[in-house]
């Protein structure tokens, strides 16, 4: 068998097991055309694999690339400001009410040219790649004009030329309601409907479409209106939910059939239900319940019982989670959620993966999936949720042997 590279003397940890890491210790691991075609202990190796290159990982761990599988990564501006503000005693809702929040990123970013955006972009993304992440989801909703919400999404698809690494833009215009439609959030939902759904789908390379379902942003009717026109031009659907409180966010996703509710602090034991029976991903973001300092724990004991699948993200922004580091999330899952180390390696690997909707490619270490690989010099898989801000990353691959598939391929 001629493969293009073989990996060897490697520990893996697969994440292709339901519990724990799927370890295999003294492995092996060969790719040919993009795809993982054998892997297993060292020992096992068939005879006849011809690797055009192959490499000692001197008894290093490699895991599946990670995932991160909520971010904004495209803005404009900085709110460090408000991080400012909120520790003299404002709150996030008073601060998004007087114009701040959001509204202040919106501002920025519709001034910004795509080279801009693009530049800082990139920095941001660069941090999350050091640490080992292959895939990336990116959400527009600092634009809600279609000029600056398709200049946004068109910027994030772009990242993904510059640099190897696979971006999945997601369009979130429901995010929150433009000076120019103040006070009439149902023309504004309307807007989004009937313009600039059809103008993202026209854009081409946008594969999902969320909405902010909170007090402070978009109802539950409303964000439904959205979500089923977006069900209708074909996109796969997410929700921003129960964050800040239980508008039932968690349990219209799940109706929906939807990829991931994020956030999900406050969804409530229905709703849990209902996401175990559509399949729906809990997508946690420990960056944001630390920095807005919440204290409504997500509902992790309801979700281990009903077998909901959890992922971590940054959900990297300028307001909530100026955060670059996906692996501190990991450590903020384990000692903000109580996640075991396995179960927040899970949630940027495997239940990342679901929650794109690419579990089938991505998110383990299995024959047939993409060669997304990351090395890392630990003891252990556990070490990568237990230390703060080390980066222990040796190498990463994309889609070893293939060309890097364009944007939501
Ligand atoms: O995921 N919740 C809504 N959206 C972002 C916050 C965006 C912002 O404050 O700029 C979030 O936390
Ligand atoms: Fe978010």
């Amino acid at each position: 068998m001629n493969v293009d590279l073989l990996l060897r003397n490697v520990h893996l940890a697969t994440m292709d097991s339901a519990e724990g890491y799927g370890e295999i210790l003294n492995g092996a691991l060969a790719v040919h055309a993009g795809r993982i075609v054998w892997l297993g202990p060292d020992s096992k190796l068939p005879p006849d694999v011809r690797p055009t290159e192959e490499a000692d990982c001197f008894g290093h761990w490699l895991t599946p690339g990670l995932i991160d599988c909520h971010t904004h990564l495209v803005w404009a501006g900085s709110r460090a400001n408000e991080f400012e503000a909120r520790l003299h005693g404002r709150s996030y809702h008073e601060i998004a009410e007087a114009g701040g929040g959001i509204l202040s990123t919106v501002q920025a970013t519709r001034a910004a040219s795509a080279d801009e955006l693009s530049d800082s972009a990139y920095l941001r993304l660069r941090e999350l790649l050091a640490e080992g992440v292959t895939t990336v989801e990116i959400k527009s909703g600092y634009g809600l004009d279609v000029a600056t919400e398709v200049k946004c999404l068109r910027v994030a698809k772009e990242l993904g030329g510059s640099v190897p690494v696979r971006i999945h833009p997601t369009f979130l215009g429901a995010h929150a309601i433009p000076p120019e439609f103040a006070r009439r959030a149902d023309a504004y939902v309307d807007f989004v409907c009937e313009k600039a759904l059809p103008a993202v789908k026209s854009l081409g390379g946008v594969d999902a479409v969320d909405a902010f379902c909170e007090t402070i942003a978009f109802s539950p009717a409303q964000c439904r209106r959205v979500l089923e026109a977006a069900r209708k031009l074909g996109f796969a659907v997410k929700l921003h939910a129960d964050q800040l409180s239980d508008s039932g966010g968690a349990g219209l996703i799940a109706e929906l059939g939807g990829l991931s509710a994020d956030h999900v602090e406050y969804t409530s034991p229905g709703s849990v239900r209902a996401m175990a029976k559509s399949g729906t991903v809990a997508v946690l973001l420990p960056g944001a319940f630390y920095s807005l300092r919440e204290r409504q724990l997500p509902p992790i004991a309801e979700f281990r019982a009903q077998g909901v699948p959890m992922a971590v993200a940054t959900d990297c922004n300028p307001g909530t989670s100026p955060c670059t580091s996906l692996l501190l999330m990991l450590n903020m899952a384990c000692v903000l959620f109580g996640l075991t180390p396995a179960e927040a390696l899970a949630g940027v690997t495997r239940n990342a993966a679901r929650a794109l909707g690419v579990q089938d490619r991505r998110g383990r270490l299995a024959i047939g999936l993409d060669a997304d690989l990351a090395l890392f010099d630990i003891d252990h898989p556990r070490d990568l949720s237990a230390f703060m801000g080390r980066r222990p990353l040796l190498r990463r691959w994309v889609a070893v042997g293939a060309r890097v598939p364009s944007p939501a391929s």
